[in-house]
């Protein structure tokens, strides 16, 4: 499986900026066993035509269409080629008070337009020394998931972003990382009703990767991709990562 390199620009960038970033990107990137996925700022979309680099967003409606005023339906990505979306990011569930059915909304609405949810999920610091990090995880993951049919779990990428990692510079425990992602690949045997070996969903990590522990993190068996938010405005750094994969 192409390991997944999913960029979250965030609010960042200018259009000048972001047309620089991507053109860099698209023609310095070389390493062809990688899909980066570049989540921009709503504006910006539809200036995106890089053959090389795949198109995300970082939030949709969990709406079809109708007086939601500032909102961005699923079918208005899908007008404009996003093959990504990244739902219930730490940021969006704490500034937005994103919830778990909005989650199962959200994907729901993304499925429909042929674009591949991706599902982040992820335990706070409290939550961690509590030691409710599994409990935590199955709830996000089963919360936005349950409802759905099996072929459409399937479809969804799910992201591991321990809260408490993002936006900062811990040190990753490649091991732990690992082993959550085999719990979550257990949480969707559950669901979809499968064996663990013939689970599909890639499983992602993010938080504080970056060029140093990137090579290790995907080193591990059940970590198919990352999710890096500071990093990829690093044009060099992000360029030299990508390659060295
Ligand atoms: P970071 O952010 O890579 O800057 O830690 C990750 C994220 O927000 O998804």
């Amino acid at each position: 499986m192409e390991k997944l390199i999913v960029a979250n620009l965030k609010m960042n960038g200018t259009n000048a900026e972001i047309e620089e970033l991507l053109n860099q990107y698209s023609s310095s990137i070389k390493n062809r066993n990688i899909k980066v996925v570049m989540c921009l700022p709503f504006p910006y979309l539809n200036k995106f035509n890089h053959s090389q680099l795949s198109l995300g967003a970082q939030n949709v409606s969990n709406h079809q269409i109708g007086a939601y005023t500032g909102e961005v339906s699923a079918e208005m990505l899908a007008d404009f080629k996003v093959e990504f979306c990244i739902v219930g990011h730490a940021d969006r569930r704490r500034y937005n008070a994103e919830n778990t059915m909005q989650c199962y909304e959200k994907i729901l609405q993304l499925l429909n337009n042929n674009i591949t949810p991706i599902l982040c999920v992820g335990e706070n610091e409290k939550q961690r020394q509590e030691g409710l990090t599994l409990k935590t995880i199955k709830k996000q993951v089963s919360g936005a998931l349950k409802r759905l049919e099996p072929e459409q779990i399937e479809k969804v990428v799910i992201a591991y972003e321990p809260v408490w990692a993002i936006n900062e510079n811990v040190m990753v425990n490649t091991d732990e990382i690992n082993n959550i992602a085999i719990e979550i690949k257990n949480i969707v045997a559950k669901l979809t009703k499968t064996q663990f070996n013939f689970v599909k969903n890639p499983i992602i990590y993010g938080g504080s990767a970056n060029l140093n522990n990137a090579h290790d993190i995907l080193s591990k068996k059940f970590i198919n991709g990352l999710l890096v938010g500071r990093i990829s405005l690093n044009t060099s750094n992000f360029i030299e990562m990508c390659n060295k994969i």
